[in-house]
């Protein structure tokens, strides 16, 4: 089903808007994706009008920045460029450039160091007019309030100066730029302001501490257990934004609860997160995909199982998961409960085929195993080998071939120089072990407190021959530079057959969403943002090869039971199976894409400037 995609309209024709987010040209988590995935949508809307502020620090611009020099910037005739060269005239240091990705948006970056010599009055301001308490020596709390300070003056600018009698909305993401909201409506300054929130930060640090975080929810006391977590000056940041917001909005039906009862406030809107779908014109372009990538995960598997056992290939399925480190946030818990179980269920039921699970997280280590590094680099001297051997062979053959008169295929091993045979034979020896294969690629710093190897030593997962489940745990992201699997993580995501993000605690959560983006199938949970706006918005979505675990209101078995079915179901498919549920992911990915889900954004800009 193609969706329709509604023709875009103007949204207040006079307004323009400023979006901040502290993650412009500077990603550190899921708000870079939501910001720099929306901007060909918003773009195609406001245009000329839009433009993004944020904190600037050389290091991460430079690779995406690109600043208008003086010249450029004196001739843009826009009120943005007019409010930069005010700042400038008054002596601030600010830049305004293009971000480099799709959309090109302009952009306005402000260092914040720049006001670090008033950082004391800023701090006490902030105390006496707001009540937002401010430690002495937290970097990132002083970039913040510094940055927030920053762009309270571009905005007043701007609004105040520059524009009138146009309007500006301005849209803050996150406490982080949320902290500049306070001081905006004390002065008085002329904006329509929005908030988005996009997870409460100290729902977050309950859920992690909290098994019955969601029974608990409605009596937690916020200021005793912000002071407990040592995070009371960002949380009292977050409370003031939402507060002082004339519209207060936050990414799924999950965080609203939690900003009812943490926040004190109901948020006026939700605005679900979508990506920037881009289809191929070739159907079945994405398919070949699939066949390429995984076969350079192909390569990976055998340097790090085949030396110590084998198994078809061809009936590998691919399984992984992603994210922070949560344990238990993320699922990581219940994915690892299920695998156990699907393990036993795979072994008692005769079913051919083995599932071998990618755990993608960042932690700490030390270094990659050398184990696991040398028996990569040996596999790729086989193949080097190989290669040599199969030229030989193909010489000699060919000439065998010519020349003969019986017409009778010659013996190829005969044809193989004994220099070669060594070789290969040597090779293979050093190479096979009897070791098992390690559930891990990196020894980490704490290897004996971590959760996931903790369950799978408990569990004798451990990569056993007989075991159906294999295990590689990766504790650093996939990139082109890491010498294990040299892809990009969309190129991995793109070559395995399932992703498993049964979260517990979840605002939204982009990984589902970027399996299926990709035409890959995935699993998520009705705690997760995402998983309850597929229930509530997406119906048949199984056939659409979206798995939603029912996690609210049942217990941790009961929940690992259902995951372990739905992996159950899933391992059975055969091939063409496979292959059109691929087919239903893809599709419905429109679904998700920004063209149709800005209009949420949209309708909360109108309200801002009804409301103020
Ligand atoms: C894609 C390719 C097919 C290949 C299939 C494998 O659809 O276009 O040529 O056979 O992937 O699917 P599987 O689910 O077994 O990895
Ligand atoms: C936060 C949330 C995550 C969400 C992201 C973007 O990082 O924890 O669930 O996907 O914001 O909204």
């Amino acid at each position: 089903m193609q969706v329709p995609v509604p023709t875009p309209e103007p949204v207040a024709p006079d307004a323009l808007l400023v979006e901040v987010a502290w993650e412009v040209c500077n990603q550190v988590g899921g708000i870079y994706t939501v910001i720099r995935s929306k901007v060909p949508a918003t773009v195609q809307v406001w245009d000329e009008r839009y433009c993004l502020l944020g904190p600037y620090f050389a290091h991460q611009a430079q690779g995406e920045f690109e600043p208008y020099d003086d010249y450029q910037l004196a001739k843009l005739s826009d009120p943005f460029a007019g409010a930069v060269l005010e700042m400038r005239k008054r002596g601030y240091d600010v830049c305004m450039g293009i971000w480099l990705v799709t959309g090109r948006p302009r952009v306005v970056l402000i260092n914040p160091f720049q006001v670090y010599p008033s950082l004391g009055q800023i701090k006490s301001d902030l105390w006496h007019h707001h009540h937002i308490p401010l430690p002495d020596n937290d970097d990132l709390l002083h970039q913040v309030v510094a940055f927030g300070e920053l762009a309270k003056v571009f905005l007043q600018i701007l609004a105040a100066e520059v524009v009138p009698p146009q309007r500006v909305i301005t849209h803050f993401h996150e406490w982080m730029t949320g902290v500049a909201i306070p001081a905006l409506r004390r002065e008085q300054v002329p904006v329509h302001v929005v908030f988005t929130t996009h997870a409460t930060l100290l729902g977050r640090y309950l859920a992690m501490n909290d098994p019955n975080f969601y029974d608990h929810l409605m009596q937690v006391d916020w200021q005793a257990e912000a002071r407990h977590f040592n995070i009371e000056p960002a949380v009292t940041m977050e409370r003031a934004a939402a507060h002082g917001s004339h519209v207060f909005t936050t990414v799924s039906e999950l965080t609203v609860r939690e900003c009812i009862y943490l926040l004190d406030r109901i948020p006026d809107a939700v605005l679900p997160n979508g990506l920037n779908i881009e289809r191929f014109v070739a159907l079945h372009e994405f398919q070949n995909l699939h066949q390429q990538y995984k076969s350079k995960i192909h390569e990976f598997v055998m340097a790090h199982f085949f030396q110590s056992y084998s198994f078809d290939l061809d009936k590998t399925l691919y399984l992984f998961t992603s994210g922070r480190y949560e344990y238990h946030n993320k699922g990581f818990d219940l994915t690892l409960e299920a695998l156990a179980r699907l393990n036993y269920r795979l072994q008692q039921s005769g079913l051919e085929g083995n599932v071998v699970m990618f755990f993608i997280t960042k932690r700490p280590f030390h270094s990659i195993n050398p184990q696991v590094l040398q028996s990569r680099a040996v596999l790729e001297e086989v193949q080097a080998t190989c290669e040599a051997i199969e030229q030989q062979v193909g010489e000699r053959l060919f000439y065998a071939a010519a020349a003969s008169t019986d017409h009778r295929l010659p013996d190829l091993g005969s044809m193989v120089d004994d220099y070669w045979k060594l070789r290969y034979r040597r090779l293979l020896q050093t190479w096979k072990t009897s070791n098992l294969p390690p559930v891990i690629t990196h020894n980490l710093v704490d290897d004996a407190q971590d959760d996931i190897l903790n369950f799978l030593r408990r569990s004798n997962l451990v990569n056993n021959q007989h075991d159906r489940v294999k295990i590689v745990y990766h504790p650093d992201f996939v990139a082109p530079t890491s010498p294990l699997f040299g892809m990009e993580y969309g190129q991995f995501v793109r070559g395995c057959h399932l992703g498993i993000f049964p979260s517990y605690y979840e605002p939204w959560g982009y990984t589902p969403l970027e399996c299926v983006a990709r035409g890959v199938p995935a699993i998520t949970s009705d705690l997760s943002g995402f998983g309850d706006y597929v229930m509530q918005t997406v119906p048949n979505h199984e056939d659409k090869g979206i798995f939603v675990v029912q996690r609210q209101e049942k217990s941790f078995d009961e929940a690992a039971e259902e995951l372990t079915d739905m992996l159950w179901n899933f391992v059975q498919l055969n091939r063409r199976e496979r292959i059109m549920q691929r087919n239903n992911v893809e599709s419905s990915a429109e679904l998700f894409d920004w063209k149709n889900l800005r209009v949420h954004y949209d309708r909360a800009y109108e309200l801002a400037l009804e409301r103020s």
